[in-house]
Order: structure tokens, then sequence, then C-alpha cells
């Protein structure tokens, strides 16, 4: 999908290829759990952030906000005070990289478009940015795990981050210390005919 340059490739390369490609890696991407310490490349964070910069999102609002947090200190307190009990994440403190996406609220989206279709815009214009994020690290063979288990205070605290922008999620970043896991594993994903009604 992307090029040394960090460029898309499609003036490159024939569409069945790319598709292909894309394919390959949505079906290799597992929720990673398990890091070296190994720092991620700057390049790398940056065309993973590149990636999710260009999302599509409702009316162009681009809700995101990000906070790329490497300070070992600051890792620890999100683990340790930002994610909520009860969910063993502990392997969270070897991820050398934390993405905390949170939310930059905006009348047009969260209010106008909302109270007539009743559709959270911003909700869904987060997953798709974090989508692209985490699919663009798979491609370059980083690990990945959504945190949505968090204490959204707390986190925005902890980065410092004013009252309008709300976290959502935390996604850690790392090379995977199993890197065998992400070959084409058996997903446990409900079968088409349960989720897919097709209206001819
Ligand atoms: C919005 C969201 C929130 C998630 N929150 C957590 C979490 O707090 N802790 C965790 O270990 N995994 C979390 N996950 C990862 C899911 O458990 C995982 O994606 C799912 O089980 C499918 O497995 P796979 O990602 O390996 O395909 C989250 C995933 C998403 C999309």
């Amino acid at each position: 999908m992307m090029n040394e340059t960090g460029q898309g490739s499609q003036t490159t390369r024939p569409h069945t290829d790319r598709e292909a490609d894309l394919l390959r890696v949505i079906r290799c991407r597992v929720s990673c759990r398990a890091y070296k310490t190994d720092p991620v490349p700057e390049a790398h964070l940056r065309q993973m952030l590149e990636a999710l910069r260009l999302a599509p999102s409702a009316c162009n609002q681009q809700p995101w906000r990000l906070a790329v947090v490497r300070h070992p200190e600051v890792r620890r307190q999100l683990v340790e005070e930002g994610f909520l009990p009860g969910l063993k994440m502990a392997w969270a403190l070897q991820a050398p990289v934390h993405v905390v996406i949170g939310m930059q609220t905006s009348f047009l989206t969260h209010k106008l478009a909302t109270s007539v279709s009743g559709v959270d815009y911003p909700w869904v214009d987060i997953g798709i940015a974090g989508e692209h994020l985490v699919l663009t690290a798979a491609e370059l063979g980083l690990g990945t795990c959504w945190i949505g288990w968090i204490k959204p205070r707390v986190v925005a605290r902890l980065v410092g981050w004013p009252r309008s922008i709300q976290p959502v999620v935390v996604i850690t970043v790392g090379y995977s210390s199993h890197p065998e896991k992400a070959i084409l594993p058996a997903k446990r994903r409900k079968e088409l005919e349960e989720v897919v009604k097709w209206v001819d």
C-alpha cells in the first residue's frame, strides 16, 4: 500500500494487486498483547499518523486528537492509573508507544447532525481513523492493540488534554514478541450469513 516515502502506490500497481495487499494486511492483523521493548522508528509512527490523518469523517470534521506517548513514566501511569480494573493489561507496560485517541467535540456533528439523525458520527469517525493507524502499523510489521477499557478523565489528565478533548481509546504499538501469531490467524468471527442481509 505504501512505498518507502509514505506515498500511496496507486500509480505503480494494478488495482487487483492493491486489493490483495490490503486484504492480506487485514487478515494478518491480530491484537498484540506481548511486546519487545525495542523502540518504534519515528518514521513508522509518522506514517501511521499520516494514514490516520487521511481518514474520512462526517462533515469532514476530523474530530480525532492524538497523544503519542513514548515517555516511560507516563506510559506506566497510563497502564496503572488510566486503565480500568478487571482486565489484566500489564502487558501494555512493555509496549514502547501508547497512542491515545481523543475526540474533540464540535457543534456541527455532535449536536446538530446527531440531533437530526440519531447517529453519533464522531464515534464512527474515531473508529475509522484508529483502524487506518492500526492497519498501517500491521503493514509496517508492528503489533497494536486497541484498549477501550480506560478511565477517560484520568487519561486526559495524564496526557495534559483540556476538557474539550475526550479520550476514547489507547492503542499500544510495538514489535510483537510473538510475531508468528500474525501469520494468517484463524479469526473468531461470525459467518457472513449471520451479519449480512442482501437486499437485491
Ligand atoms: C474499540 C475496541 C476496544 C478494545 N478494548 C480492548 C481492551 O480494553 N483490552 C484488550 O485487551 N483488548 C481490547 N480490544 C481488542 C479486542 O478484544 C480484539 O480486537 C478482539 O477480541 C478481536 O481479536 P483480534 O483483534 O486479535 O482480531 C478492543 C478492540 C476494540 C476495537
